[in-house]
């Protein structure tokens, strides 16, 4: 009987709740599992007592990064951990996507401003976006008028005192359009999709707390989100390792899909959305734990 960790976080006025977890835990009973839902910092937790711990909500994370990435090294080396903690610390860090691009991968255009160098020329010629290259939630993200640099530059300023690295993208205007897509992969093998609007409307404030997905509903990728998605996935280091990984893709300027962002370490997985995706997600963790 194969004994599985969900890996979630304390619940916390900042961090919304874990919908599918429930389910989850219920359905691997139901395969004849053992299915725990434990804390990431739980200073209990028997990580050794587990055939497979999957991170699914650990969504506090991304305020004390270098305690997860801590925490997913020991508890790697005491289970099989889901996803592996190389790829989960590759991950937590956004300057993958210049690694992406760097592979062919159609990615958001992305300049990097670490702390300590300047800011250098902010778009005069279109919106753009500032976020941080850590981060969830559109936490500390604002999108910005051509020309206005005021507001982006406290920002840059505010997250660089925070030790953070800086993004400067173009606003995709395609996003308010034909949204975002996010398609979820496991077992190597696309899941479900789902279709999200655009978060940043202009003129909200970095440190305003954003609603994370409006518009939230299913959606039927096309060949050229499934391609995009399937290049950004192969140029992961450690790819074969992955149990799972979601793919936002937007439309770039040329109305193609580009990469906004991959999420390998706790996606949410919309199983509201896709309740006929449960049987296979039960049994790839379940190969998973058995592997
Ligand atoms: N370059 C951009 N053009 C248009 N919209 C953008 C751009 N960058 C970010 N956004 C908007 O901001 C949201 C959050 O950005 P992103 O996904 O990069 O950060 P995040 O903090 O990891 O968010 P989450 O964890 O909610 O996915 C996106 O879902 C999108 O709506
Ligand atoms: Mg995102």
């Amino acid at each position: 009987m194969p004994r599985i960790a969900l890996v979630t976080c304390r619940p916390g006025p900042d961090v919304s709740t874990d919908r599918d977890l429930p389910v989850l835990a219920g359905a691997f009973e139901a395969a004849g599992a053992e299915a725990r839902v434990v804390e990431w910092d739980d200073p209990d937790a028997d990580w050794a007592g587990f055939d497979l711990a999957v991170i699914r909500s650990t969504w506090d994370y991304s305020w004390r990064v270098d305690a997860f990435l801590e925490w997913a090294e020991r508890c790697g080396a005491l289970t099989r951990l889901a996803n592996p903690p190389e790829v989960v610390r590759w991950n937590t860090d956004k300057r993958y996507l210049g690694q992406l691009a760097a592979a062919g991968v159609p990615t958001v255009p992305t300049r990097y401003v670490a702390p300590g160098e300047p800011a250098g020329d902010l778009p005069d010629g279109h919106g753009y976006v500032v976020k941080p290259a850590s981060g969830a939630g559109a936490r500390l993200a604002a999108r910005h008028r051509p020309g206005e640099h005021g507001a982006a530059l406290a920002q840059l300023a505010r997250m660089h005192a925070k030790g953070l690295t800086a993004m400067v993208q173009p606003y995709l205007g395609g996003i308010d359009v034909t949204g975002e897509r996010a398609l979820q992969f496991f077992g190597g093998r696309l899941l479900h999709a789902s279709r999200k609007d655009a978060v940043l409307t202009p003129g909200t404030p970095f440190d305003e707390r954003k609603v994370a997905h409006p518009g939230l509903r299913p959606w039927t990728p096309t060949p050229a989100e499934r391609d995009t998605a399937e290049k950004a996935l192969a140029a992961v280091p450690g790819a074969p390792e992955l149990l799972y990984a979601r793919v936002d893709l937007v439309d770039g300027a040329d109305g193609e899909p580009v990469v906004m962002e991959l999420e390998l370490v706790e996606p949410n997985l919309f199983l509201h959305l896709h309740p006929d995706s449960l049987p296979r997600l039960v049994e790839d963790t379940l190969a998973a734990a058995k592997a």
